[in-house]
């Protein structure tokens, strides 16, 4: 069953209450799953709100996030007590993937990991009994509104052939155009941040459900 969560990637505190008021008074969120993003300044050319502010604005949204960060073990703690359910962390980022993926099980969270564009799924395979998900990227993480890179379709189906017990998700650019090729191509799970946000979200999140249905 194909799912659909709304990204968040904020700033400031404020934009973050605005956006979770938004989200949780939208009726279509299935099991009320949020994305949050989180950069440090340092992976990606882009700073976020930190743990802390979660913490401040209790939500009945089940909290998945996604660490753009060089260092995603120093997150892990944190994001266990604000109340986050999984954690996508980078492939690319500096700490041993293993390691990370470890210590999110450990601390009784899902784990994914996410791949940059440029990064191949071949380098995934030693991960992939211990992965509850694997996040692709169809854009460059930091920023959102960016053109989906088409390049991942093909990405995906090399991914969904590979038959690994993992739940595949995109992140970046999906939106009502590319829905359906992204389901077609292997997706469970669609990541959509402005395409969503901006405007009314359940006539958005309708116009994907018509697209892929
Ligand atoms: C990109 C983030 C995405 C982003 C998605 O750095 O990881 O989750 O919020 O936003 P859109 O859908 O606008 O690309
Ligand atoms: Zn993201």
């Amino acid at each position: 069953m194909t799912q659909i969560i709304p990204a968040i990637l904020d700033k400031t505190p404020e934009e973050f209450k605005k956006h979770v008021e938004q989200l949780q008074n939208s009726h279509t969120f299935q099991e009320g799953w949020i994305h949050i993003d989180f950069a440090d300044n340092k992976f990606v050319p882009n700073e976020t709100i930190g743990v802390d502010v979660i913490e401040k604005y209790p939500t009945t949204l089940q909290k998945e996030a996604h660490l753009m960060v060089s260092n995603p073990l120093k997150w892990i703690e944190d994001l266990k007590k604000a109340g986050f359910k999984r954690v996508v962390f980078h492939f690319e980022s500096e700490d041993n993937p293993g390691e990370v993926i470890k210590s999110i099980k450990e601390s009784g969270m899902e784990a994914g990991i996410a791949i940059n564009p440029d990064t191949k799924i071949d380098q995934l395979e030693p991960f992939k009994d211990k992965l509850d998900q694997i996040l692709i990227m169809g854009i460059v993480p930091g920023f959102q509104g960016q053109p989906f890179i088409p390049e991942t379709i093909q990405k995906i189906k090399a991914l969904k052939s590979k038959n690994w017990p993992v739940v595949i998700s995109i992140d970046g650019a999906v939106r009502d155009t590319n829905a359906k090729s992204l389901i077609e191509a292997g997706i469970d799970q669609l990541v959509s941040g402005s395409y969503l946000l901006i405007g009314d979200i359940d006539e958005n999140i309708e116009r994907i459900w018509e697209a892929i249905s």
